[in-house]
């Protein structure tokens, strides 16, 4: 029997996201076990949380990620670690002759696999190698935006379905070499068409009301001429990327980050050119729908 922890939570200052979870061992926790609730709820309440001092090996990883729901394996087979597919690997560090992971993933605004008609309830990532000089992880709380929005803006898309696609986030793989650029259009328009969501969302947990756009993935609002489409999401970004809404993480080693995707956007940081880095993401499903009104497996 493993015994209980008192685990520490230091949660975010008010309208300030992401709380700080010390003394806390989780290779320790027992599957749904207070801790695991506490940390889930930590989650909901906070968007993101930084839990300190971790250093996992892969299989306790996701031993870990299979407690707080089910593990993500990632649909292309590239980003997948040799051993634990569910790790989704994003490094620049090779051995020669070898390729593990993918390079230079996620420098742009998104929210993970807002592509798909099941989006991803969490993201976990804990870092392998850290660069010398610069490495975080930036987030937009997207509750925050939505409360913020211009009331024009806000009547605009209230009501609105837009279209999310990740084509042009493709990153071609050695399979791809003899294909031309029309063909592999083809294949992924035909693999990972587009998808539809509400512009505003609701949280099945909180309640809360969430703007569901990224300008990594958010094409264009359904209904809208292209010109009033374009002009839309335009304002929309726009407003979405300002300074005053952009809070920065630096990992430092041991950080396990695991945050919720249906309030945050997040980008990853430029990479100087010769720095090596590797980090390790699981996906993870909660068993809750993504949002109020979408049935959980459809
Ligand atoms: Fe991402």
């Amino acid at each position: 029997m493993k015994t209980q922890q008192m685990i520490n939570i230091k949660d975010a200052e008010k309208d300030q996201i992401g709380a700080v979870i010390t003394n806390l061992d989780v290779v320790q926790l027992e599957p749904e076990s207070e801790e695991i609730g506490e940390i889930l709820s930590a989650i909901y309440r906070n968007k993101l949380i930084v839990i300190k001092g971790q250093n996992l090996d892969p299989k306790q990883y996701v031993d870990f990620t299979k407690k707080l729901g089910t593990p993500q394996i990632y649909l292309q087979e590239n980003y997948h670690h040799p051993n634990f597919p569910e790790i989704f690997v994003s490094s620049n560090v090779n051995k020669p002759g070898e390729k593990v992971g993918v390079a230079g993933t996620g420098h742009y605004w998104h929210t993970d696999c807002q592509f798909q008609e099941q989006p991803l309830s969490f993201t976990a990532i804990t870092p392998v190698i850290i660069p010398e000089t610069v490495r975080s992880t930036s987030y937009i709380d997207m509750n925050k935006v939505y409360k913020n929005l211009p009331e024009d803006l806000k009547t605009l898309i209230e009501n609105k379905i837009l279209i999310h696609g990740g084509n042009n986030r493709y990153k071609v793989t050695p399979d791809d070499i003899d294909k031309s650029i029309q063909q592999l259009i083809e294949y992924q328009n035909k693999t990972a068409p587009p998808v539809k969501h509400p512009a505003i969302i609701e949280h099945p947990v909180t309640g809360d009301k969430i703007l569901y756009a990224s300008s990594g993935f958010t094409m264009k609002v359904e209904g809208m001429n292209h010109e009033e489409s374009e002009q839309t999401i335009k304002r929309l970004f726009d407003f979405i990327e300002k300074e005053e809404h952009i809070h920065t993480h630096h990992w430092d080693k041991g950080d396990l980050i695991i945050w919720d995707n249906r309030y945050l956007l997040h980008k990853s940081s430029a990479l100087p050119v010769g720095e090596k880095s590797k980090s390790y993401r699981i996906g993870i499903y909660d068993k809750y729908p993504f949002y109020k009104g979408i049935s959980k497996n459809s």
